[in-house]
């Protein structure tokens, strides 16, 4: 059974996607921990689930490195150490992770992106697609390498952008695909059927 830590640092619906569907006996994987950079209000759907959740607060570490390897120790404890049964999910974490805490768990570490990678990374995605007169945007879910929004990417889903959309809606709208696209990776990696680059 393949253990997940889930990185979150806002509402967390994708977290609470990844709840729902693991609630399933028939989902081929388990949420151990959820860890937030913040008091992110997405860890209430952790608690209503009974997953231990923790906060490492950037502020509380010296460096970006020593914040990096609290976030890894404390994911550790769960059991999740970047071996073939587990994997960590950015779904939300709006900090980059630092090099030392990425070469720990990549490629067994995804990140959840609104925009059709290589497109538009980093945090602005939505609007940047916006300022850019865009007409189709979309969802990336791929592997978190050492760059921003640049490692390989697993699934994509695009969306087209409706005339005079403003970024909310369209987030609202990117949001109800990408939802089930991050289950279905999950799944799919599991299960094995989605080989994750560089993965023995
Ligand atoms: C998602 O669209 C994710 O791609 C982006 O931030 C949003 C988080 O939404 N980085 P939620 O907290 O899961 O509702």
């Amino acid at each position: 059974m393949l253990k997940i830590a889930v990185l979150i640092s806002g509402g967390g619906s994708n977290l609470k996607a990844l709840l729902d569907a693991a609630d399933d006996p028939d989902f081929p994987a388990r949420i151990v921990c959820v860890g937030s950079d913040t008091d992110a209000s997405g860890l209430d759907h952790a608690r209503a689930a009974g997953v231990p959740v923790f906060i490492e607060r950037p502020r509380d570490a010296a460096t970006r490195e020593e914040w990096g390897e609290r976030l890894a120790a404390a994911i550790r404890q769960h059991g999740v150490d970047g071996s073939d049964d587990s994997l960590v999910v950015s779904a939300g974490l709006m900090r980059i992770l630092p090099a030392g805490f990425v070469r720990a768990f990549s490629p067994r570490l995804i990140n959840t992106h609104p925009a059709l990678l290589p497109a538009f990374p980093g945090a602005h995605a939505v609007r940047d697609a916006l300022a850019a007169g865009a007409t189709r945007t979309g969802v990336t879910v791929h592997v978190i390498d050492e760059g921003v929004d640049t490692g390989p990417v697993l699934r994509q889903e695009a969306v087209d952008v409706r005339p005079g959309e403003s970024e909310e809606d369209l987030h609202e709208r990117m949001k109800q695909l990408e939802r089930p696209l991050l289950v279905r990776t999950v799944r799919d990696i599991a299960l094995g059927e989605l080989e994750l680059p560089g993965a023995g």
